[in-house]
Order: C-alpha cells, then structure tokens, then sequence
C-alpha cells in the first residue's frame, strides 16, 4: 500500500525541521535518506546521487544490501535518463524497461527524482521497490518536494558521504 498523506507530511516536516536546525550538509542528507527509507514502507532502496563532470555517484543509502551502480553516466539506466532530461521517472514494471540497471533482484518498481539547482541537475533522489507499480504522482510530488529542501546541500569537498 502507497504511504498515506499523513505520513509523506510527516517526513517532509522532519526533514525541513533537519534541515533548518542542523548545519552539517552530510548530515541533513544522510538524516533525510534514513528518514525516508524507515518511516516509508515501500520504500526499499532509498539513495541519493550526486553529479559530478558527466556522472552520478552515489552518496548515502539505506536499503537491505550495496547496489553495484555507485557510478552511472548520465544518460544511461533510469538514474541516467532522469538526470539528462531533468524530470521524474517513474518506472513501474523495471523488467519491462530496457534503461533499466538492475541491483537487487527484490526490485520490482523505481522512482527517479532530479535535484536542481540554479536550473542544472546537481543530483537526484533514487527510490525501488519491491512491488509492482509501488510509486505513483503522489510519490513524485512528495520526493520533489524533498528534493528542493536538498538542492542547496552539497557535499563536503565534492565528496559524496558514504552511508
Ligand atoms: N536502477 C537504477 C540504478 C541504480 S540502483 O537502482 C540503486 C537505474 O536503472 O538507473
């Protein structure tokens, strides 16, 4: 079952009151990823790429297991396809798209949501599930809406933190 309103409010809240109080960048990304990966249910995988040159590497994570695409050029797989166009991807079936990099063979869904900053993609927020169809608009708003609480934050010395 999608989260309800009440509990994509509850997150956000969290995240801004994060946000507003803490002043380590790592921190408050670290804090949002767990945030959103404990208190969401469907939310099996949650990570956070960062651009850098032509890629996306990977910054903090939670998720049962380490996904092999801790780097992904931009342009490819899902991540990639929503980093070149700059908007959401919602994939509802991930063995049914051929952009699809696969990680965990629990994957079933995936939700890909850009980080911008002054206009550009500076990173993007990386979601799977383990159900078909597990994200829709609702979800996309929701992560668009954590997605701007983040684009200031960068990480320390061009290095994203590890998880
Ligand atoms: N599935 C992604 C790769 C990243 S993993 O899901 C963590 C993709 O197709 O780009």
């Amino acid at each position: 079952m999608s989260p309800s309103a009440a509990d994509f409010e509850a997150v956000a809240a969290d995240i801004e009151q994060l946000a507003a109080t803490e002043e380590d960048s790592d921190a408050i990304v670290r804090g949002a990823v767990e945030a959103i990966h404990d208190r969401l249910d469907t939310y099996s995988w949650v990570g956070i790429y960062f651009v850098e040159d032509e890629e996306l590497v990977l910054g903090p994570w939670q998720g049962p297991s380490a996904t092999d695409h801790v780097r992904i050029p931009i342009g490819q797989g899902v991540c990639g396809a929503a980093a070149a166009n700059g908007a959401t991807e919602i994939v509802d079936d991930v063995n049914a798209d051929p952009r699809y990099l696969a990680c965990f063979t629990s994957t079933q869904s995936e939700i890909v949501v850009p980080i911008f900053a002054d206009g550009q993609v500076t990173g993007e927020i990386d979601i799977d599930g383990s159900d078909l169809a597990a994200f829709d608009e609702t979800d996309a708003r929701f992560l668009e809406e954590i997605a701007a609480l983040l684009a200031p934050l960068r990480p320390r010395d061009g290095q994203p933190s590890a998880a």
